[in-house]
């Protein structure tokens, strides 16, 4: 099985990853999911050192907490606010017996970030601003919802110790607070590796 394999090392392709979740949700995965290979250079990067409490802003069914957790002793937590992912990503953690990932059903707005130490950002508000990013209807997307969540974020990391490292993947860097410094760049400058510097 796919988790499995990457717990020991094996390289596994999106499509055989994506097989552990349900049918309906796969379609999502190309475009709303980090993929197996992105996951595994972010994952890296955030578990620096021991027992690093990960935190995944906006987790959907969970591919990137997923992943990490199998490649890593990091800790991994997701929170996502739509009901049915959270379920999923639960469901596939207890599945592979995964011990260092948890999946919260929370609005972000509700997570205090003083818990963790390192962020991975994949987009997620980006359906506030873009109809097409919509992945149902469950959600009551605005435009002035983007701001809030956007400034809650950019909050809560400005507040992090120096030396917090963050991932950023298709995320506006005006995300990201200008006490972080940028390390690296890859993947055509979609993929942003963070450290706070002060
Ligand atoms: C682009 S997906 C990324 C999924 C996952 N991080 C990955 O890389 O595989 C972004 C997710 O953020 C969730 N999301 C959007 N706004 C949120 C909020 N305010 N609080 C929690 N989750 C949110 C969406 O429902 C969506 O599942």
């Amino acid at each position: 099985m796919a988790i499995d394999k990457l717990r020991a090392n094996i390289s596994v392709s999106d499509e055989e990853f994506d097989s552990i979740f349900p049918e309906e949700v796969r379609e999502f995965s190309n475009r709303h999911y980090t993929s197996v290979y992105i996951s595994q250079r972010a994952a890296a990067f955030l578990a620096v050192k021991e027992n690093v409490q990960i935190l995944d802003i906006g987790s959907g069914t969970g591919k990137f907490c997923l992943v990490g957790a199998a490649c890593t002793n990091a800790h991994f937590t997701g929170v996502e606010y739509r009901k049915y992912q959270n379920q999923i990503a639960q469901m596939c953690a207890d599945r592979f017996a995964l011990a260092n990932v948890s999946f919260v059903y929370s609005n972000i707005l509700d997570v205090d970030f003083e818990q963790f130490d390192a962020f991975y950002i994949f987009n997620p508000f980006l359906e506030n601003i873009d109809r097409s990013a919509q992945m149902d209807q469950l959600i009551d997307s605005k435009n002035s919802d983007y701001e809030v969540f956007r400034q809650y974020v950019h909050d809560q990391l400005e507040k992090k110790n120096v030396g917090t490292r963050i991932v950023s993947y298709y995320t506006a860097s005006g995300q990201i607070p200008d006490s972080y410094e940028l390390k690296k760049s890859s993947f055509g400058s979609t993929l942003h590796f963070w450290e706070k510097a002060k």
